[in-house]
């Protein structure tokens, strides 16, 4: 028996397997794509040969894939319905709240605990004092939980016993954060147009701002090695447009990103940096 089960192991679930590693938790991994497992497995963690021996290897099972309906085709296609049910599930995976409260309607009535949460920093920042995440669902469940997820980020929060309530919090923020960004983009245009560096630019901004992080990768044009893709960034944009149309909230504020997004994910930016949108208002 380990401490923790983690499902997921791209760029988020990593770092959230590292994080649990190097606090000295028993760790079990599994990932869709075996050869993802092996950074983990050096590290001391236990590779799982599928998804239901991972979640009966541990009281705890954290997910950090795609969305929940991979969460949701992944438990019910794999047998892992079973061996979750008595135990808790922890879904970090970004959605809707509609779709937190669907995923853990049925796990709940499948007998899974479960805990929904949003995570709001990027891979490199788990495990940081600043590092907030949020969580919904039974205040208990989460007071259980605490001790093995301090070890994520400085900045827990269980934000209400709603399930949804995650979710919907980090649509809200991430709106925020993607319309300051929209303001660095056309700002750093602004200053090119004029002959000015978008690193003057960069300099005026709070230092810990992630608004100036990007007002810098655009300055040195630091396009790879993205915490989160432009693809990942993007589906978090289509839950936060679907979110709007099923609860009848006008749609223009993520339209309008969501626009400069597609665009540059056809220029062939998918897999790079969020500040490649910056090509985007260059025309090139
Ligand atoms: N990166 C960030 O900064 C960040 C911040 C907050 C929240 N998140 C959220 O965290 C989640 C993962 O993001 P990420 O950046 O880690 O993405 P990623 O690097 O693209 O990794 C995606 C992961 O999902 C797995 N996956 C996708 N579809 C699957 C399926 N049908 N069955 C099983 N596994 C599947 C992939 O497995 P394979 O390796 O086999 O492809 C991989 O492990 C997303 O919901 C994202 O919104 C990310």
């Amino acid at each position: 028996m380990t401490d923790v089960t983690m499902i997921g192991l791209g760029a988020m679930g990593s770092a959230l397997g590292r994080a649990f590693v190097g606090a000295g938790h028993s760790v079990t991994i599994w990932n869709r794509t075996a050869a993802r497992m092996e950074p983990l497995v050096s590290l001391g963690a236990t590779a799982a040969s599928s998804p239901a021996e991972a979640a009966e290897a541990s009281p705890v099972t954290v997910v950090c894939i795609d969305n929940y309906d991979a969460t949701r085709r992944l438990i019910d296609g794999s047998g892992m319905l079973e061996p979750l049910s008595g135990r808790t599930l922890v879904q970090l995976s970004t959605g809707t709240p509609a779709e937190a409260r669907d995923l853990s309607n049925w796990l709940t009535a499948g007998g899974v605990n479960v805990l929904d949460g949003a995570i709001m920093p990027y891979p490199d920042g788990i495990g940081a004092e600043d590092a907030q995440i949020l969580f919904a669902g039974p205040a208990e469940l989460y007071k259980a939980c605490k001790p093995l997820l301090d070890c994520l980020g400085g900045d827990l929060r269980h934000v209400s016993d709603e399930t949804g309530a995650a979710a919907v919090l980090d649509m809200a923020l991430l709106t925020h954060q993607l319309s300051n960004y929209l303001g660095v983009w056309h700002g750093a245009r602004a200053c090119e147009a004029e002959g000015l560096g978008v690193d003057v630019f960069a300099s005026m901004l709070p230092s810990d701002d992630p608004a100036a992080h990007l007002a810098w990768r655009i300055h040195k044009s630091e396009y790879d090695n993205p915490g989160a893709t432009l693809e990942v960034w993007n589906a978090a944009l289509d839950r936060i447009l679907d979110h709007a149309t099923t609860a009848s909230i006008n749609r223009e504020v993520p339209e309008l990103i969501s626009s400069l997004f597609r665009r540059a994910i056809a220029l062939g930016h998918g897999n790079r940096d969020i500040a490649t949108v910056i090509e985007v208002l260059r025309g090139t």
